[in-house]
């Protein structure tokens, strides 16, 4: 019998979102800053131990699987750990996100790998704007990455756009309207104070869902999904078209009670909560006891009771957690 994943709140953890490298060719300026040191090879999990993690989660019930980064399509061999996810049973959900410079080149061989949906960053559709907003990205690859992964036949795609005042705030309804034309899902997103960024203050760039979601509804009145997905995003949709818009609003809109998630860092920190340090070290267990799946799952079932109630984002920068987002895949 398999023993499920439940923490101390009741909660069903279900979906695990695995960073597979920190390494990213964009620099997004809420997510790295300009000179970013990455890990040594030593200390990041290997392509076998983040099989073996995907394995011991969906042994004990886990039925989704995200591959997150930094740029999960920058770690070679990337495709052949999509492979082996991809034929483990008990999973209905498998999908990546991206920033989508390298669709082009990869969403076929994602697509046979199995992998069934993807989310793609994108902040803005002005390409001075989109290289401001990212350091190094070139929109044009994106867009065309993009098109790449309709043609490879994904279910769903969904875009990212991480909103800030006075950089895209004034882009919103031109992003649901390409998210409309192309038949794509959108989630607009709040920025969260991971890492010291440093190149704005976070205080000054807020915006909140509520005030996306009014501008949105000038245009186009929205409908709340009936559809419950646990999870951050709230999914509306509009009267004449089939994309959804999501809010993910870690200020204003609390979820955390109804969080089926954890992560694994790219270090095989197994992280019970976005919005705070409580973690285990699994790559220790995986180095220790190498192929040993019985420890790995007991450290996995030991570390459910540090997940916390929730979390403790402010806008007024009360919680800073020290942690980028590219080490923990967001
Ligand atoms: P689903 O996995 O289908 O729910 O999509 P998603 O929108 O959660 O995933 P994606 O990787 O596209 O992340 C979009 C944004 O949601 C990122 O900014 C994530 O950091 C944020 N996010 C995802 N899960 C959580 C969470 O548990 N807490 C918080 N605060 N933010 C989250
Ligand atoms: N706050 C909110 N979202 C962020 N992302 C990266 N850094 C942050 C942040 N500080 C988002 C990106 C990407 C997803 C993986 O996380 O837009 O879509
Ligand atoms: Fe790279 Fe994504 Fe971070 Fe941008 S948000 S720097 S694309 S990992």
């Amino acid at each position: 019998k398999t023993q499920q994943l439940i923490d101390s709140f009741g909660r069903r953890v279900n979906y695990v979102r695995l960073s597979v490298t920190d390494r990213c060719d964009f620099r997004c300026v809420y997510c790295m800053s300009e000179e970013m040191t990455f890990l040594p090879r030593a200390q990041v999990l290997t392509l076998e131990e983040m099989g073996m993690v995907a394995r011991a989660f969906t042994e004990m019930g886990v039925e989704k699987i995200r591959l997150t980064g930094g740029e999960p399509l920058v770690r070679r061999g990337v495709e052949q750990l999509v492979d082996e996810i991809g034929t483990l049973p008990g999973l209905n959900d498998f999908t990546m996100t991206t920033n989508g410079a390298s669709l082009r080149k990869h969403a076929k061989r994602l697509r046979q790998g199995g992998l069934t949906r993807l989310n793609i960053s994108l902040d803005s559709l002005d390409p001075g704007r989109f290289k401001r907003l990212t350091r190094t990205g070139e929109l044009a690859k994106v867009i065309d990455g993009i098109q790449a992964a309709k043609e490879a036949g994904f279910e769903r795609i969904k875009l990212n756009a991480v909103i800030l005042k006075g950089r895209n705030d004034d882009e919103v309804l031109d992003l649901v309207d390409f998210s409309r034309d192309e038949g794509l899902d959108i989630s607009f997103i709040e920025e969260m104070p991971l890492g010291d960024v440093s190149d704005h203050n976070r205080d000054e760039t807020y915006c909140s869902s509520d005030e996306v979601q009014a501008h949105i509804e000038r245009r186009y009145p929205l409908i709340p999904t009936t559809e419950a997905t646990p999870g951050p995003s709230r999914y509306f949709k509009m009267a004449d078209s089939e994309s959804r818009i999501g809010f993910i609003s870690p200020h204003s809109h609390n979820f955390c009670s109804s969080c089926n998630r954890v992560r694994v860092t790219v270090e095989g920190r197994l992280l019970l909560c976005l919005g705070n340090e409580h973690s285990v070290d699994l790559r220790a267990v995986l180095r220790r006891y190498p192929g040993d799946m019985d420890a790995l799952k007991e450290a996995i079932i030991n570390a459910l009771p540090k997940k916390p109630e929730r979390h403790h984002f402010t806008t007024d920068g009360d919680v800073q957690v020290v942690r980028f987002m590219n080490m923990t895949g967001g």
